[in-house]
Formats: structure tokens, sequence, C-alpha cells
């Protein structure tokens, strides 16, 4: 055990086995979680602050220390003998500082200060140490942070190790955050009881709804595997420099309410789920009509709907049939087998997929409240994807009845002009597909 447990015993449990693979992918870059808020009511870091400890309290494995033991080469999450989270604030001028620092590098004059900040923190890793001997004492597992925009706008940023806390349980997080926040604002409420049992639970996936929270995990297993089998060897999405270092970066791909609705009205009618259209729209305008992939074997003009059956159709049977996915062993083992051996993939790129999607988007329907309680103005979430990963992964939320898609890329392994180009051509063939299911006689 880590030297603090001469500060008692501190209570703790190893990782699981999907939490050990995270720990292994996130020192190289993959599965910062950043959820990123922008704010035009000034946020107060104290009543911030105090709102996450009471997070931590209620999650305790929120509050722990990841911690790498160098003997037996495992990982383990240890309960903090430290106060827990400091939020971290940025002034004007510092922050103003940070964002000419940004600005300066390639390919950023088409984006925002919010998004540049968004990405900022998705390529902060305070995990890519943690097997050095000088984190003996572990690593916090969460972070938050708030800037201060030149025009009276804020953002807070929440960052977190993957392991305890995905993209789907973040905005569960961010939800409850909120509510904790209002809470604390209408006078303290009730007292906040504190969990003295220590036990570092995966506490965190009790607020999702109705046990989902295991399949949150198991479907983004399955979406990486099934598309890492798909699509191992394509290489149509050129790779732009191999060479150079890597950091995440992040395109936005949003429709308009009507075209939402009819593409989920299309989604419905076809019996697919969204991710399949996605699918289907990434690999057409990925590939011009002119690859052939394992499982999907396209011929020029092919409509997206067809496409989009057929992905979705692959992916539900490998769903339903194949219980040996279930078994997160194996996925486990692919993982690890990429990271540790990089020349397994094509160009040593570490890329093991085209394209990975989530099952379900996030839907968000609470937006109008939040603008009204904290001035919640837009927000991003999404993880980081360039150590081993997908060329890109696509964080879809449904919000206000809108489509909103993250997608985080490894630059410069591709360039922003190409993913730019690339997810505007996915947005034309989505709002024609849903043009195309709002005409009749289909
Ligand atoms: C802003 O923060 C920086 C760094 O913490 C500090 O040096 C500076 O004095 C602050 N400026 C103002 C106006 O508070």
């Amino acid at each position: 055990m880590p030297q603090n447990s001469v500060h008692g015993s501190p209570t703790g449990r190893a990782v699981g086995g999907t939490e050990n693979s995270w720990c292994r992918a996130v020192p190289g870059g993959t599965g910062v979680v950043t959820v990123a808020l922008l704010l035009s009511k000034p946020p107060e870091a104290s009543l911030l602050q105090s709102a996450l400890h009471t997070l931590q309290n209620r999650h305790a494995v929120l509050g722990s220390k990841l911690h790498y033991d160098t003997t037996t080469n495992t990982f383990s999450f240890i309960k903090s003998p430290i106060p827990p989270l400091q939020v971290k604030s940025f002034n004007l001028s510092s922050t103003c500082h940070l964002l000419q620092s940004l600005i300066s590098s390639p390919n950023t004059h088409s984006v925002s200060p919010f998004h540049l900040i968004l990405e900022h923190e998705l390529n902060q890793n305070p995990w890519c140490n943690l097997k050095s001997p000088s984190y003996d004492d572990g690593t916090d597992v969460f972070f938050a942070n708030i800037y201060t925009l030149p025009d009276a706008k804020w953002v807070v940023v929440l960052r977190l190790h993957t392991a305890v806390c995905d993209r789907t349980t973040a905005v569960s997080l961010l939800r409850e955050l909120i509510g904790v926040v209002r809470e604390k604002e209408d006078g303290g409420g009730r007292e906040e009881k504190v969990r003295d049992d220590g036990e570092v639970s995966l506490g965190i996936e009790d607020f999702i709804p109705s046990g989902k929270a295991k399949k949150a995990l198991w479907v983004r297993g399955v979406d990486m595997l099934s598309y890492s089998v798909n699509s191992l060897r394509l290489t149509n999405l050129k790779f732009k420099d191999v060479k150079s270092p890597r950091s995440s970066e992040v395109v936005r791909l949003q429709l308009n309410r009507d075209d939402t609705e009819s593409l989920l009205a299309g989604c419905s009618a076809k019996g697919i789920k969204l991710c399949g259209a996605l699918v289907a729209a990434a690999l057409i305008a990925g590939f011009y009509h002119s690859a052939i992939l394992n499982t999907h074997s396209m011929k020029g003009g092919e409509k997206l709907w067809e496409l989009a059956k057929r992905s979705y159709m692959a992916f539900a049977n490998s769903k339903n049939c194949n219980k040996h996915f279930s078994d997160m062993a194996d996925l486990n083992f692919l993982m690890r087998k990429a990271i540790e051996n990089p020349g397994l993939t094509s160009a040593s790129s570490l890329r093991t997929s085209f394209l990975s999607v989530f099952e379900d988007p996030v839907i968000e329907t609470s937006d109008e409240i939040y603008r009204e309680i904290v001035g919640l103005e837009d927000y991003i979430g999404c993880a980081s994807v360039h150590g081993m990963g997908p060329s890109i992964a696509i964080f879809d939320t449904i919000r206000g009845g809108m489509l909103d898609c993250a997608c985080v890329y490894p630059s410069p392994l591709h360039s922003r002009e190409q993913m730019e180009e690339l997810l505007h051509n996915m947005k034309r063939l989505l709002v024609d597909a849903a043009a195309h299911n709002r005409v009749p006689n289909e």
C-alpha cells in the first residue's frame, strides 16, 4: 500500500476489469472526460466547491485517489486522507493569457474561446505519470476549474478520469450538481448526510436511473469492439501527420429542430437507433462511396437509410447473438494489446477503429431550467481519444429537440480542416436523409 497508510488504514479497493483497461488507456491520452459549461452568470467558487464536496461525499469514488502499485502492476482507488477537490479560478487576465497561447496554435481561427478552453482541458492529463515513483500517494480523479471570459461569460469545467465517470455518467453528474447548487443557494437546505463508511464504491453509477449504468459501460465496450473488428484495416480517412505528438480536438455537428425531428422519425420508421444513421453518414462522408468495409461493402450511391439499417442491424445482431461480447475480458484484452503494441495498428496510429458512437444519445430536456438557475448558455461533454482509440468519437446529445454532437479526434493525426469537411458532409447527408424522410412516397 502507499505511504499514506501511516495516516490510518485507508479504505479502498482494486480497480475492476473495465476500470483497469481505462487506467491503462488514460496515461496515453484516451479517456480524460471533460464537461465544459458556458455560463452567463458568474459562478461562485465557494458555492461550487461546496456542491462538489457534497457530490464527493455521496459518491465516494469521486473523492478517492487513483494509485498504481509498481510491485504488483495494479491500480486501485484509495480513500483520500486530504480534503477533496479544490476549485481553481482563473481571473480575466489569466484566462486571456491562456487564450492568447491557445489561439497561437494553428487552425484555431474559427474556434470560440469556450471551445478553446474545452480543448485545453481535454488535454490536461494529471494521470500521465501515474506510474512514476513520485506519484506514490496517487492522483485525484476529479478536477474543477472556473475561467473568466471577456464578455461577461464564464466557463466551468469538470474533468474526470473515465474509470470513475464516463461521458454519460458525467452528464448525470452535471444534473445532480445543478440540483445541489440550487439546494445550497436556497439557504443550505437540508443537512447533507456524510457517508462515513468510507467505502470507495462505484456509487456514482447509482444515480443513473433504472440500473442503466452497467449497460452504459457495456455498450461503450461493444461499440469499440465491434467497430474495431469492422474497420481495423480502414485507411481511407487519411492520416495527416503520424509523427508529431498528439492531442485531442473537437468539432461540433448540430442539426436544427426540424431536421432532428425528421431524422429521429426516420430512424424510428426504419426500426433503427440514431447511432445507425450517424455511423452511416460518417461512413459515406468518410469514404466517398468508394470504400470496401469488412462487413459493410458499399456500392456507389447507396442510400444513407439502407446503410444505416445495415450498420445498425450488424451492431444489434452482434449485441444479441454473441454472448461472449458480454464478457468484458475479451475487450479488455484487445485494448491492452493495442496499447502495448502500437505497431499492430495501422501506421502505429493507435487507431483501433474509424468511428465510435454511443448506442443511445444523452437526451436533455432541462436546458431552459438550467439557463434560469445557473445561466447555462451551452455545454459540451466528451472524452479525449488521442491515446488508443478511434479516428472520431461521437458524443451525441439531443437537447431542446436538437441534435448536438461533439466529435473528438486526434490531432495532428487528423487535421481540423479534414474533420470539419467530414462533418460538413455528414451533416449534409443527415439533413438530406431527414428531408427524404419527409417525402411521403419514400
Ligand atoms: C489574476 O490572477 C493572476 C494569477 O493568479 C494574478 O497574478 C493577478 O494579480 C490576478 N489579477 C487580478 C486583476 O486579480
